[in-house]
């Protein structure tokens, strides 16, 4: 009988070999890591515990009997990330292309079980071609048994997937589950139905990375949230990402210490808002100068990028940003944007973490398009995910404010807890020259110079209502500052709110306007 220690020593190696040198040399010359050496660089040195090492399958038909490898194709277990507990799967591309299986379901599903059960998050690592084949209805079982796990998992510890091979079927369904998604360019692909089948039903040539590569989801689907260079630089961006948020629903954010000096103030602010309404600047220049040095990290940043939505630090505490950019079709509101945003302010919300708004936006985009595509469902997303949510929330009014996007996303009927306005901000139901269109025509008509007419009444208008003081009588907007203020004013506000406790009528759960 052999030596039971040598019996285990020859399983681990095994194991550790996954579908062997050959398919390890192909990921490698592909530019792409293994499984294991994926978690090796994501976890803190010596942290990682696996369990299930040993699985395999039971199938013997599809010459499967012959195809046994321990693990069964994803690596699954414990460490951690700047000693912080996660939970880790990899699904391991060179055992059957990664195939997901009754025993990979076993293994993420237990992994997914003991994540929730302790409050830590999870981490998925995909590099899968989806459904295993030959194990037909028992491999959509198993998907099925993920889906409800990341579902009842949304929400209680975050779950952040990434993308690192061609990724299929049931493979991106669990990641669209998540809460972020990453991927990397040129090696990792997502899609329900690959190249060959579109063209077959469609009759469509597409290539794989036309149809679902890292560009087309993080800028044109949105269903992926950011994209990176190489497979090392996505373990990088999960400890990063990380670090913004909290173990569970039930824990703060952790705070770094504080590295930039709370009361500073950029003079530059003071002049960044230009003069001419019409010109625009660049809200990213805003939040790198009021948030600590370089902490600003934008999610989602190709797609929607008349918005931005953003993790930041002040004074070493986690922040969410969302903030409209002049910069890009005028910061304007739309469908793409409202998701965008909608979806980032429940996201803070599910994980404690406030949230600040910047608000220089002109309204939502009018079109017929826009209408047809359902713009009032998709815009009502926004003021849903503001109302509904109770971390702190604070705004800051840079210049427009105009109509519906006043409301939306700074008003103190949202729930925002204190809003502050800088000397520029116009906060009014609509722009000068509509205003001018609707309420000044019959005197346009019976002007002797009905030029002048309409120019007398867009100063008017514009006196009356293009700055933040009768919103700050009306007690909608706390307090006008100095933009170079920002910093420090939010930092107080934070403060006071890190304790604020909001209650709601209890539910079993509203009708998200999807
Ligand atoms: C079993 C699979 C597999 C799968 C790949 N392999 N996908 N085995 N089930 N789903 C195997 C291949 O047979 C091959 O084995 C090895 O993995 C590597 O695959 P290649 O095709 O050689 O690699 P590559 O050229 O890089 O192409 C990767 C790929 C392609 C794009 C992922 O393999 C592919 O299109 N796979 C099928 C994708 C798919 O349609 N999946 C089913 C989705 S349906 P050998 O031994 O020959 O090297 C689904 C339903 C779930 O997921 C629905 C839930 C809602």
């Amino acid at each position: 009988m052999a030596d039971p220690l040598d019996v285990l020593k020859k399983k681990r190696e095994q194991s550790l070999k996954g579908g062997g040198d050959s398919r390890i040399e192909a990921q490698h010359a592909r530019g792409q890591l293994t499984a294991r050496e994926r978690i090796a660089i994501l976890l803190d040195e010596g942290s990682f515990q696996e369990l299930g090492s040993l699985a395999t399958h039971q199938i013997t038909d599809f010459g499967m009997g012959d195809k046994l490898f321990p693990g069964d194709g994803v690596v699954t277990g414990f460490g951690k990330v700047n000693g912080r507990r996660v939970a880790v799967y990899a699904h391991d591309f060179t055992v059957l292309g990664g195939s997901f299986s009754e025993v990979q379901s076993h293994k993420v599903s237990r992994l997914l079980d003991l994540a929730v059960a302790s409050g830590i998050p999870a981490i998925g690592l995909n590099d899968s071609g989806g459904a295993r084949v030959q194990e037909g209805v028992r491999s959509l079982q198993a998907y099925g048994d993920v889906f409800y796990r990341n579902v009842k998992a949304s929400g209680v510890v975050p779950q952040i997937s990434v993308i690192m091979g061609p990724c299929a079927g049931g493979a991106v369904y669990s990641p669209a589950l998540t809460d972020f998604v990453i991927m990397v360019t040129g090696t990792s692909n997502m899609f329900l139905t690959g190249p060959e089948i579109i063209k077959q039903v469609t009759g469509e040539e597409v290539s794989a990375e036309e149809l679902g590569g890292a560009w087309v989801h993080n800028a044109r689907s949105g269903c992926a949230h950011f994209e990176v260079a190489r497979d090392a630089d996505a373990m990088a961006l999960v400890k990063l990402l990380l670090g913004y948020l909290p173990q569970n629903n039930s824990q703060d954010p952790p705070q770094l210490t504080p590295y930039d000096d709370p009361a500073r103030a950029d003079e530059a602010l003071n002049s960044i808002v230009p003069d001419d309404d019409n010109v625009a600047y660049d809200m990213l220049e805003v939040l790198n100068a009021v948030f600590d040095t370089d902490s600003v990290l934008q999610v989602s940043e190709q797609y929607a990028p008349h918005a931005i939505t953003a993790f930041a630090r002040l004074d070493g505490y986690s922040v969410g940003v969302v903030a409209n950019q002049p910069s890009v079709l005028s910061g304007v509101l739309d469908i793409d944007s409202s998701d965008k945003i909608a979806r980032f302010v429940r996201l803070c919300d599910a994980y404690n973490v406030p949230v600040v708004t910047f608000v220089d936006c002109p309204g939502y985009l009018p079109g017929v398009q826009q209408e047809y595509g359902g713009v009032i469902r998709h815009g009502a997303k926004i003021i849903y995910a503001y109302c509904q949510a109770t971390v702190p929330k604070l705004c800051v009014v840079t210049r427009k404010a105009m109509g519906g996007s006043y409301v939306a996303l700074s008003s103190k009927q949202m729930g925002n807890d204190i809003a502050f306005a800088w000397p520029s901000a116009q906060i009014a139901v609509m722009g000068a020259e509509g205003a001018a269109k609707l309420l000044n025509r019959k005197a346009m008509k019976e002007a002797a110079d009905p030029a002048k007419a309409q120019a007398d009444f867009i100063a008017e208008y514009k006196e009356r209502f293009f700055n933040p003081y009768r919103a700050a009588d009306l007690g909608q907007i706390d307090e006008v500052i100095e933009p170079k203020e920002t910093r420090t004013r939010l930092i107080r506000a934070f403060e006071v709110l890190r304790t604020k406790v909001e209650t709601s009528v209890p539910k079993k759960h509203g009708l998200f306007p999807v």
